[in-house]
């Protein structure tokens, strides 16, 4: 790896690169130009072909290929050696097995050609006209459309794959790419009557399509490629790409939920937005922007209903999620850099970034200004509903607000946050150290995993399964641990009992009312009553997560099951759809396997810690 640096520095022609962007001018031996690093009248920038180096006597900057591409597009160093040694035709020694990156390619260039095919579509059919007006009435600006590269995809069952054939790409590669699904009737598009939106990666690289629907009857608002070689769903920001130079120069990158968002931001002059695709923040998103060294991310959550009611259990899944990641990069560093810290706002009621980045765009500005950091507001939120006038009220609120500060991987950042509680319950922070270090409250994470990741123990065992079902079980530990609620990643679909779905809905603050009717309440008190202790042994926080996981898990498969048997009786209409439906629950299943499994591995690396 060292010398394909040299090499490819050697291979790739700095005036030619450079000069594509800036006029130079032969003067002797070395070109002049206009310094693009800072403003001037008279050329003090040159480019030196025999050292291959750019220096600008005005402004002192000074690099070479390397720092060219980084500087002017924002890549990491990596990035920016294999975008020159493909421009140089210089093959990079770590380069993977040729087989797998020739097929890699071959799948890039299927989705470069639906891409185009997709954009035709948007201009050349009637129907693709209509879908232009929707952009156009949706405040979408042309030369927007151009720039995110929307297209549309005719309603039509081969139309894609016909081209595809046509421009020579085989019907596996066609498949491989995501674009065409392949059922016991044969081959379909994926994407049919839906407006497409390409979703890059940070390279610029189309790796993966949204395709949103354009009629109710549609199922799926959106239907995205399924997982593929090129397509992480998980680790993957929608608009990367577009944002990554602001991102670099700001420091700062915005997280929004939704593609037409991260568009309308970019449209209204936010350059360093991009999309989280669904959720809040995964962590293997947390590590590609942590990658890029910059200070905050700001995640907004979307202001309707449902994000309003949610947003405190989101945040704190967010700050558990963060917590994850930040520990999970410090591990065995020396260095342990403090990272990347992450904010939160929340917009206001009925509104999302697209609809204020159109309407007020100064006071988006000021509400991602103000936002907090997210361990700050998830105890503001907490306090603000725990009554701290009374004591009952505080030790509720450190019951609920501690456990968070105490798994907090910082430890600068841990005693800034005891010191808020302690002012805020008036309790010494001495004390609150020492209840946060103890291991039955919560440990720091390292500790947490070998005292915690244990599965309930086993009479824990025994009692779910004595109890009928596993959401009966679930619900029990949420009653009896209610503080422990935002491990749950849950929704009220998930619990089939109509009693139980209502709990829920209560214990996790999404009714509402906070009164429990009172058939409800005896239900919950009897279930907390059987619930296990917290001790020792068991970690009621640890099981919550691990049952709803499983939930979860079991919800998936029987809707995936029952996808399948749709299909399977399908007219050939409706394949394409039901097709997509079952990818996307395969995939999402998929992420929670993995999630599950990392439960397990910590699991069986802490028995082995205990048998030493
Ligand atoms: P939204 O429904 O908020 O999407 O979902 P949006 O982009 O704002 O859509 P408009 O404004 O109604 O056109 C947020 C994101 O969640 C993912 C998509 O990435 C979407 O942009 N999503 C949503 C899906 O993948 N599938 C869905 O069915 C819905
Ligand atoms: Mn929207």
């Amino acid at each position: 790896m060292p010398g394909d640096f040299d090499l490819v520095k050697e291979r790739v022609d700095i005036v030619q690169l450079i000069g594509e962007r800036v006029a130079l001018k032969k003067a002797g031996r070395v070109y002049k130009g206009l310094c693009p690093f800072h403003a001037e009248k008279t050329p003090s920038f040159q480019v030196d072909p025999d050292r291959r180096r750019y220096h600008c006597f005005g402004c002192s900057r000074d690099g070479d290929v390397f720092t060219w591409l980084e500087e002017q597009d924002g890549l990491e160093p990596l990035e920016a050696l294999r975008v020159l040694a493909e421009r140089a035709g210089v093959e990079l020694t770590t380069r993977r097995d040729p087989a797998e990156r020739d097929l890699e390619k071959r799948l890039l260039a299927a989705n470069d050609t639906a891409h185009f095919y997709f954009r035709q579509a948007l201009r050349g059919t009637e129907r693709g006209r209509e879908v232009a007006a929707y952009l156009e009435g949706r405040g979408i600006r042309p030369e927007t459309v151009e720039r995110f590269g929307l297209g549309y995809a005719p309603d039509r069952a081969d139309g894609l794959l016909s081209y595809l054939r046509k421009k020579g790409y085989s019907d596996d590669e066609a498949i491989g790419a995501g674009l065409v699904s392949k059922t016991e009737r044969g081959l379909w598009d994926r994407f049919r009557d839906r407006l497409v939106v390409p979703i890059k990666d940070g390279r610029g690289r189309i790796v993966a399509f949204g395709g949103r629907a354009m009629r109710a009857d549609q199922p799926g608002k959106y239907l995205n490629s399924p997982q593929t070689q090129l397509f992480n769903k998980s680790a993957t920001l929608y608009g990367l790409d577009a944002a990554r130079a602001a991102i670099r120069k700001e420091r700062a990158a915005v997280i929004v939920e939704g593609y037409f968002d991260t568009i309308a931001m970019h449209q209204a002059g936010f350059g360093n937005v991009v999309a989280s695709m669904g959720t809040a923040l995964t962590e293997d998103q947390y590590h590609v922007l942590d990658a890029m060294r910059i200070e905050r991310a700001v995640v907004a959550f979307d202001g309707d209903a449902a994000g309003q009611a949610s947003a405190e259990r989101r945040g704190s899944e967010l700050a558990r999620q963060v917590q994850r990641a930040v520990s999970r990069a410090g591990r065995g560093t020396v260095t342990a850099r403090t990272g990347l810290a992450v904010y939160v706002t929340v917009l206001p009621n009925d509104t999302d970034p697209d609809e204020l980045a159109r309407r007020e765009p100064d006071r988006l500005r000021a509400l991602l200004a103000e936002a907090k950091p997210v361990l700050e507001f998830v105890i503001d939120r907490i306090a603000a509903r725990s009554g701290l006038d009374g004591a009952d009220g505080r030790r509720r609120f450190l019951a609920e607000a501690l456990p968070l500060v105490a798994d907090e991987p910082d430890p600068l950042t841990r005693e800034l946050y005891l010191g808020t509680l302690s002012r805020l319950t008036g309790v010494e922070q001495e004390a609150l150290r020492r209840e946060a270090s103890a291991p039955a409250a919560r440990a720091a994470p390292e500790q947490r995993t070998a005292v915690t990741t244990r599965p309930p123990a086993v009479a824990t065992e025994t009692w779910a399964k004595q109890t009928a079902s596993l959401e009966r079980y679930l619900m029990a530990l949420l009653t009896r641990f209610p503080e422990e609620t935002a491990r749950a990643d849950l929704a009220p679909g998930d619990f089939d009992d109509p009693d139980l779905r209502a709990l829920f809905e209560y214990t996790s603050g999404r009714h509402p009312s906070s009164e429990l009717p009172a058939h409800l309440a005896a239900i919950a008190a009897a279930l907390g009553a059987s619930a296990p202790e917290h001790g020792d042994e068991f970690d009621a926080g640890q099981a919550i997560e691990i049952a709803s996981l499983r939930l979860r898990e079991q919800n998936l498969r029987r809707r995936l099951r029952a996808a399948r048997e749709r299909l399977a009786r399908a007219e050939d209409g409706d394949v394409g759809e039901l097709d997509g439906e079952v990818d996307s629950l395969g995939f999402e299943l998929g992420e929670l396997m993995k999630r599950r499994e990392r439960h397990t591995v910590l699991h069986a690396a802490d028995t082995e810690q205990r048998d030493e």
